[in-house]
């Protein structure tokens, strides 16, 4: 980390790369943890002294004590995901006052968006995106049309009116959607109950917090949610999310100039993973794709569904390389691979007319045929190990390939969910 300048921590493919857990590992090192995008859609998993946590709006330094925590303007909110969140949080025996910071300026997740959410979704039948219906697509709709209500405006004498507004033009839009039943009255009891709650927190110009803090020296880093894929203007649009992943997000998400970036730590899984619908040119649909879900326990943090998985794709990840300005990268999850015989990885896209393709294209690959390296599996058990001279040499092949084709040192290996299962090198 260089003084006054915000290291970052981004998934490099579709999501659940294991950012949580990596942040997680890197935050003794931050006085500060900062979310800069995305919302309750994301569910970041920490393991530690034999549990599993799942964050989906506080930031995964929440589990260090000196570490503070700060929600930036760029991420949207549902107070009553938050509220539950920190109850969780606080039934495990963290105190949260005092470390846990919300931008005014972040946009907050309506009952109605959510239900905006699900009218859309299924009226796009089989062409839906697959959203995780927590409301970030409308939500973010609101913000760019400058209607959004946001975090500061709980704070104002006539919020409840402004909320009221809201809903009524919502109301509006969810009754042209045929045949679609709004049942919000239960949630919007414990919505309004927890936007007051909110109140018990710093709620804070962050923009302004964290560039102090730089100023002074103080280590931050900024914690992306989804997947550089999954970004709206660079990913397999439309099958994307409503935020930018990218790291110039950290620069808007956090009200930061782009001189403020410093490393960006680039997170990415030894193969592929993307829930919900969109191109994924290495997906397997054989035995190697269900043994790696199996294994790799690929199933939705947030929502439970089952995780689509495929071999490590390089031309989508020089991509996502390129676009983050990617300084470390680092490798997850290695140990799911533990037990093939061999390995595939996708080094180019073949089109229908037969032209190859290194750069990864508009439509995201929809109509490609991948072509593979193969590499023999190193059919050693991972999980144990602590540090790189440790690894089999299959494996180190595997690193080195990764590092060459992308100009990038892998900085970090993660070989098991927990804390304790991580390489440094
Ligand atoms: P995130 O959204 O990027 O934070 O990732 P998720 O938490 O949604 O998904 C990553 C999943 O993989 C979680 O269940 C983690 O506990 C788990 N995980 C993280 N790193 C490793 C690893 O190196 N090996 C294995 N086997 N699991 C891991
Ligand atoms: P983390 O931070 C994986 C996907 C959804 C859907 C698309 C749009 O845990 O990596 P949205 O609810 O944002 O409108 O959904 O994006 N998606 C994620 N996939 N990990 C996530 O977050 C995701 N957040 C959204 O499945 O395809
Ligand atoms: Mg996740």
């Amino acid at each position: 980390m260089k003084a006054n300048q915000i290291d970052v921590v981004l998934g490099l493919q579709w999501g659940d790369e294991g950012k949580g857990k990596v942040v997680d590992v890197l935050s003794p090192d931050y006085k500060i943890v900062a979310r800069f995008q995305g919302g309750p859609n994301a569910g970041h998993s920490l393991v530690f002294d034999g549990t599993a946590f799942v964050l989906h709006t506080v930031p995964s330094g929440i589990f260090r004590e000196g570490t503070l925590n700060v929600i930036g303007n760029g991420v949207v909110i549902d107070p009553v995901i938050l509220m539950e969140e920190i109850e969780n949080i606080e039934a495990r025996g963290v105190n949260v006052d005092g470390r846990l910071f919300i931008s005014k300026r972040a946009n907050l997740i309506l009952p109605t968006h959510r239900a905006l959410d699900a009218a859309s979704e299924s009226a796009m039948g089989k062409a839906k995106i697959g959203s995780t219906l927590k409301g970030i697509g409308p939500t973010y709709t609101d913000k760019a049309g400058r209607r959004g209500l946001r975090v500061g405006d709980i704070l104002l004498p006539d919020f409840k009116e402004r909320y009221e507004a809201r809903k009524a033009a919502h109301l509006k839009t969810l009754a042209q959607y045929e045949g679609f039943e709004l049942n919000i009255d239960e949630y919007e009891k414990r919505w309004l109950e927890a936007a007051e709650g909110l109140k018990r927190f710093e709620l804070i110009d962050s923009e302004v917090f964290i560039n102090h803090a730089l100023d002074e020296g103080v280590p931050v880093l900024a914690e992306g949610a989804q997947g550089s894929l999954l970004d709206i203007d660079f990913g397999t649009y439309p099958y994307v999310t409503s935020s930018n992943t990218l790291s110039a997000g950290v620069c808007i998400g956090l009200g930061l100039a782009p001189s403020r970036i410093g490393k960006v730590y680039g997170i990415f899984k030894a193969y592929c993973t993307r829930v919900g619908s969109g191109p994924f040119p290495t997906e397997l649909f054989d035995a190697d794709g269900e043994q790696l879900r199996k294994i790799g326990h690929e199933y939705g943090a947030t929502t439970g569904r089952p995780r689509r998985t495929g071999w490590l794709d390089m031309v989508a990840l020089k991509y996502s390389v390129m676009m983050n300005g990617v300084t470390d990268l680092i490798m997850m999850k290695s140990d799911v691979m533990d037990g093939f015989d061999t390995i595939k990885v996708a080094v180019a896209y073949k089109t229908k007319d037969g032209q190859l393709l290194e750069d990864f294209p508009y439509d995201g690959g929809a109509d490609i045929e991948p072509v593979y390296r193969e590499f023999p599996g190193w059919k050693t058990s991972l999980g144990g190990m602590k540090c790189y001279n440790d690894f089999p040499q299959e494996f180190k092949d595997y690193i080195n390939f990764i590092e060459d084709s992308t100009d990038c040192r892998i900085k970090i290996v993660s070989v098991g969910p927990d804390r304790v299962s991580t390489v440094v090198r």
